[in-house]
């Protein structure tokens, strides 16, 4: 994890360096540091905390007129959160900033003890050791290559070395980086938000190879030494759609997006529907973390009642060491945000040694899930910077949604009128997610009811169920209420014990099949004093309680419009209790680590 940055060219290089980091401090805001050279002089700042207290602590010290520099926004692996751990680490002429972790940093810490006291209790440092033990026989690129070469884990690495003035080098394996080419100036990043104020031209670096960089030239070397012509890319991205826009959050900005992202994916699928046909596979595993997961929940759903196709949703870091046995013709669908989520790589590399056809849904297109699957479904997010996802999941989760519809018709289990009057339905997705979402007053008062409380409760069945997981997580990421979520009918043979007086309980009722047996459990709670709020959809509403009532709609397209309701309960909660809303604390917004 972690946000990092390097820079090369005529701009105020601090400037440059810290507006990047405050770009990419939803990948980790432990501390945050920069290393600054005019050529000559070194000057290293760091600092515990947010990229403000640094920029702070720079403001107000006298900076040499620097040329380059690297930057690093942490996420702790190894290493409590001080200053001595903070990036950039200097080891002999070697200045680094490292994003990942590496497993074998305390046996090669042992073997460099004689030559190196080390300072800090990072794996980074080992690094820059490392490379500089190297530098003592070999040229930078190939002492950094040999360097690296003996590590085990992931990393990007963004290095500057005494005597090699005007220069950075750097190399990755396993952790996002991009590198900007602008008119003599490069900037570098682990996310292409950072370099969009400079530029739109960037080009990635395959594992091990290594770039040398100056303002004006850069050179990549390949695992062999040899010198490879990249492709210089161009990311459609905006500025402006990475910044807030006005709203006080980017989860907010991000939530009040879904209907406008939501409309342009279904118009890019449209004349793409092929692509969403699964009928040749017999058996679906759908593997991800966290939301992304929760999102496949509801997709299993779909996919086995309307495609009958049998499905299981796996968590990543588990189905990577579970014996799987693939015994009928299998797909294995990978869903991740950022493409980044080292658990969820983890599957992937298992699953393809296996010869298992993969399946990304992923929003980061230049990303390594995006670049190793079999095929790849891009949801089109555009960038999703608050640490809770908002719009990536119900993109994710709209994906799956149109798979089972595509197969289920190319299957012959829809209906042409049937297929058809769900293609009414998705048009429209966007009004409705957006009358949800105007609704601002009635999620404010439903927070009013939570806020205070330390736990919270969901119940649901079914496709309901896969819905809480959702609402309850965002609950606990963002405002630290403890939050669990149960299927309604197992409440009873156990966790009906820990309601009380006043305990929240939100129950997702949409679900003609199951209505009156959640009701049935809802009344259960309220017996015991539960405090109910309701999810539900118009046709279905006759509930006396406290509620958030959506459009009826079909079963595919019902998570999309209920979904953007729990969120922005979510968030006013969030807002209540004061919370750090799109920075929550111990989390970042990819997990690069496993
Ligand atoms: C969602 O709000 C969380 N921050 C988290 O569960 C996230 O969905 C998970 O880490 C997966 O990330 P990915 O989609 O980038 O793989
Ligand atoms: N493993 C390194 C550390 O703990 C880097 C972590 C990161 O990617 O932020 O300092």
């Amino acid at each position: 994890m972690c946000g990092i940055v390097g820079y090369l060219g005529k701009r105020r290089v601090s400037e440059v360096l810290t507006g990047g980091l405050t770009t990419l401090e939803y990948r980790g805001y432990d501390s945050a540091g920069v290393a600054l050279s005019d050529g000559n002089t070194l000057q290293i700042v760091k600092k515990v905390g947010r990229v403000k207290e640094l920029e702070e602590k720079l403001s107000s010290m006298e900076l040499i007129d620097a040329t380059y520099g690297i930057a690093h926004t942490r996420w702790a692996t190894n290493g409590g959160v001080m200053d001595e751990n903070a990036h950039p680490h200097n080891v002999g002429r070697v200045t680094l900033v490292h994003n990942g972790i590496i497993e074998n940093a305390n046996a090669l810490k042992e073997s460099l003890s004689k030559e190196y006291d080390f300072q800090s209790e990072t794996d980074t440092e080992v690094i820059a050791a490392l490379i500089d033990k190297e530098l003592k026989a070999k040229d930078p690129v190939i002492a950094i290559r040999d360097a690296v070469k003996q590590l085990t884990g992931s990393f990007a690495l963004v290095i500057m070395i005494d005597g090699e003035s005007n220069k950075l080098y750097a190399t990755r394996k396993d952790s996002p980086f991009i590198i900007g080419i602008g008119k003599d100036e490069v900037v570098m990043a682990s996310d292409i938000p950072a370099i969009l104020d400079y530029t739109n031209k960037y080009m990635l670096l395959d594992t091990y190879e290594v770039a040398e960089l100056t303002a004006h030239d850069v050179k990549i070397y390949a695992e062999d030494g040899a010198i490879v012509s990249k492709e210089v890319k161009e990311t459609t991205y905006l500025k402006e759609e990475a910044g807030k826009n006005g709203y006080p959050h980017y989860m907010l900005k991000e939530m009040m997006e879904e209907p406008i992202v939501v409309e342009n994916l279904i118009n890019y699928y449209q004349d793409k529907l092929e692509k969403l046909d699964l009928s040749k596979y017999e058996e679906i595993h759908i593997v991800a973390c966290g939301s992304a997961m929760y999102a496949g929940m509801v997709g299993k759903s779909l996919l086995e009642k309307y495609a009958h196709i049998p499905t299981t949703v796996e968590v990543a870091s588990e189905y990577r060491y579970q014996t799987v046995l693939y015994t009928r013709k299998t797909l294995v669908i990978l869903i991740s945000q950022s493409g980044e989520t080292a658990d969820t790589i983890a599957a992937m590399n298992k699953v393809k040694e296996e010869g298992i056809d993969t399946l990304a849904i992923v929003n980061a297109e230049y990303s390594t899930i995006a670049n190793e699957a079999d095929n790849v479904l891009f949801i089109k997010a555009g960038p999703e910077i608050a640490v809770a996802t908002t719009k990536a999941y119900i993109l994710q989760t709209l994906v799956l949604t149109m798979l089972a519809r595509e197969t289920a018709h190319n299957k012959g289990l829809l209906t042409d009128d049937e297929y058809n009057s769900l293609i009414e339905d998705y048009k429209e997705i966007p009004r409705q997610i957006k009358s949800v979402l105007e609704k601002r007053d009635l999620y404010k008062n439903l927070a009013k009811e939570i806020y205070k409380h330390e736990d919270v409760f969901f119940i649901g069945r079914g496709i309901d169920y896969s819905m809480s997981m959702e609402g309850s997580l965002k609950i606990k990421e963002i405002s630290y209420i403890h939050s669990e979520t149960f299927q309604a009918g197992e409440l009873k043979h156990g966790t009906i014990s820990l309601i009380d007086e006043g305990t929240p309980v939100i129950a997702i009722i949409t679900d003609e099949l199951t209505k009156d047996k959640t009701y049935a459990n809802v009344l259960e709670v309220v017996a015991r004093g539960a405090k109910v709020i309701i999810a539900t959809t118009e046709k279905l509403d006759n509930y006396e309680e406290l509620k958030i009532v959506v459009s009826t709609t079909s079963e595919f397209v019902q998570p999309l419009l209920v979904v953007p309701g729990l969120q922005l309960l979510a968030y006013e909660i969030a807002v209540l209790r004061g919370c750090d809303i799109d920075k929550p604390k111990n989390l970042a917004k990819s997990v690069t680590v496993e």
